[in-house]
């Protein structure tokens, strides 16, 4: 059962890899770094800002299967969260997801109180990294890690969330040098 429902997200993941310049997707060997930290991590509570049609999702998923974690996931726009939650149900990952429709500085300045996570992808509006990350910070667990991707493509936009990042002595972070840049970010 395991190995039929690999072969279908293997081959959903090869399908959106043909659209993924359309759907702003994260690009492979992100999603697969993403899939190994969470697991690294034993993580429990993902959030990622940005699910576009599902991609890095779908590699978040496939990782929180493993640990037995949850993924929430925000997206603006209405047609491609349909899209994401199509794939999703595609590869049996909809059980552990959570999709979120509006505007993502809404839904974090209205998250639960004691709405925890120890995982963040962040990947949607370039310009609001540094609000999503101080919107976030209350919502981390002690332990925790934030990555962020096109911290290399779109450097001047994120500079802010970088520069918060660096400034903050209970981060140590790191810049990996995929694609887009991914930001790495642990606390503890
Ligand atoms: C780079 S794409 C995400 C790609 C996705 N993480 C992947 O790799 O498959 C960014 C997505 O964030 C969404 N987005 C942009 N600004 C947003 C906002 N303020 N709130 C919620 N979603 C937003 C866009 O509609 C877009 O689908």
């Amino acid at each position: 059962m395991d190995i039929i429902l690999d072969k279908t997200t293997e081959n959903v993941m090869a399908e959106l890899e043909k659209t993924q310049k359309e759907f702003w997707n994260i690009a492979r060997e992100t999603g697969v770094m993403l899939n190994m930290f969470i697991k690294m991590m034993n993580a429990q509570n993902v959030l990622e800002i940005g699910t576009s049609n599902g991609y890095s999702g779908l590699w978040l998923s496939k990782a929180l299967k493993k640990t037995g974690g949850h993924l929430t996931t925000i997206e603006f726009y209405e047609k491609r969260q349909s899209i994401a939650i199509e794939n999703f149900k595609t590869c049996g990952f909809d059980d552990i997801i959570t999709p979120l429709q509006g505007s993502a500085i809404m839904i974090l300045e209205n998250l639960p109180e004691d709405k925890k996570f120890d995982f963040v992808f962040i990947d949607a509006n370039k310009q609001e990294y540094i609000k999503y990350f101080n919107l976030i910070k209350p919502h981390l667990t002690s332990k925790c890690m934030i990555t962020a991707d096109n911290i290399l493509s779109h450097a001047q936009k994120v500079q802010p969330f970088v520069d918060a990042i660096s400034e903050d002595d209970e981060f140590q972070y790191e810049i990996l040098n995929l694609p887009a840049g991914l930001l790495v970010a642990y606390r503890g």
